[in-house]
């Protein structure tokens, strides 16, 4: 079988097994809060998983990362740093681990809405993940405010000096771009300032997805 076969194969069987699923992803820009609003949504949602994009980083000795030789430092901004075939494969493992719930609970537990919640700072880059989030959110920051909020962070492997300002912003901002330049995929995103405090984003975000479970479990249940 080609490995186009396979993809399409694994579409399909997403597809299937995603109707007893809601799927929030929580992309943006570095700094701008989608691991904190992300954590917080897992802890306050009962049935929901989590996954983050920052554990398929390919290991620093990998060929297929993009060297930036005036820096002396990888490129690890852009979406070919990051295994997302494996990241791919262990969303469509969560969205089948449902199913061998199912089997082992009575038929009323077998009508729960299951929640994964996908965290990434280029997730709405892989078009398999960003098709099957129900909920979009973009978190976004000035410059300023990512720079001092990065200046505080610590990252494996370090920043290198002027990493921020000559890989960071103009990688965030290409993919920004990328995306308000796909009308189909921007319409679908809600955009949050990620400046505003911890609580309001929570809240607005909790808001939609109790919308969002309520209409799913109508509509399951018709
Ligand atoms: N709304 C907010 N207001 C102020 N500070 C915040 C807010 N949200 C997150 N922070 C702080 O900003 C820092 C980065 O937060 P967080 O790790 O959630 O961002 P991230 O978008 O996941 O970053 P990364 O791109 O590195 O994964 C943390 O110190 C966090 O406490
Ligand atoms: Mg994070």
């Amino acid at each position: 079988m080609s490995k186009n076969h396979l993809k399409v194969i694994l579409f399909i069987y997403s597809i299937v097994i995603m109707a007893r699923w809601l799927i929030i992803g929580i992309s943006g820009v570095t700094c701008s809060g989608k691991t904190t609003l992300a954590k917080k949504l897992h802890e306050s949602l009962s049935n929901s998983s989590y996954i983050n994009q920052d554990c398929y980083y390919l290991p620093p000795d990998d060929s297929r990362h993009t060297h930036i030789a005036e820096l002396n430092h990888h490129n690890w901004d852009i979406i070919t740093s990051i295994d997302m075939e494996k990241m791919y494969l262990d969303v469509l493992k969560i969205l089948d681990s449902s199913n061998e719930t199912e089997n082992e609970f009575s038929k009323e537990e077998s009508s729960i809405i299951h929640i994964l919640i996908i965290d990434g700072i280029l997730i709405f880059n892989c078009k398999q993940i960003a098709d099957m989030c129900h909920l979009k959110y973009f978190l976004t920051l000035t410059k300023q405010q990512t720079w001092e909020r990065r200046q505080l962070r610590s990252y494996d492997p370090p920043d290198v000096p002027c990493y921020f300002d000559k890989i960071v912003w103009p990688e965030y901002l290409k993919y920004k771009e990328k995306i308000d330049k796909n009308q189909k995929m921007n319409e679908t995103i809600i955009f949050i300032d990620g400046g505003s405090s911890m609580v309001d984003v929570f809240q607005k975000v909790f808001n939609d997805v109790s919308i969002k479970l309520q209409n799913l479990e109508l509509s399951l249940n018709s």
